[in-house]
């Protein structure tokens, strides 16, 4: 039965972590994963982008902002208190595609 425990194991760790980790393509769905849920932020803090932007109101105009990466970085490192991303990961591009998204 110690198979069974593991496969179950294996199966909670891909639901929680999964659909970030695994995603190698960015994609608009990630990024509103990534800014609606604490985890960009450090462990012990439940922030989320969304805590001062709810549901991203406000932002129609971010995407267009040439300092995007620079801006997100300094949201992620400030009140999230998290690790910068860099331009290049799945990560920072979902998050802006999403940004992306909202702008009217
Ligand atoms: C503790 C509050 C807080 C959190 C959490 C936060 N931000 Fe911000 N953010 C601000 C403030 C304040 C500004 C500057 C004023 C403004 O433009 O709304 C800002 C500005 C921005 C801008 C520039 C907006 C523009 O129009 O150019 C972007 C993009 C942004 N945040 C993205 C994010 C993302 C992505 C996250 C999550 C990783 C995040 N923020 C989390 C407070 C926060």
């Amino acid at each position: 039965m110690r198979r069974k425990k593991i496969v179950f194991a294996m199966t909670a760790a891909l639901l929680l972590y999964g659909t970030a980790a695994l995603a190698e393509q960015p994609s608009v769905a990630l990024g509103m994963q990534l800014f609606n849920n604490p985890g960009l932020g450090a462990s012990q803090n439940a922030i989320s982008c969304t805590t001062c932007h709810p549901d991203g109101k406000g932002m129609e105009k971010a995407a267009s902002n040439a300092n995007l990466t620079e801006m997100i970085n300094q949201c992620i490192a400030g009140p999230l208190k998290g690790e910068p991303l860099s331009a290049e990961s799945v990560a920072m591009q979902s998050l802006e595609l999403y940004l992306n998204s909202l702008a009217k």
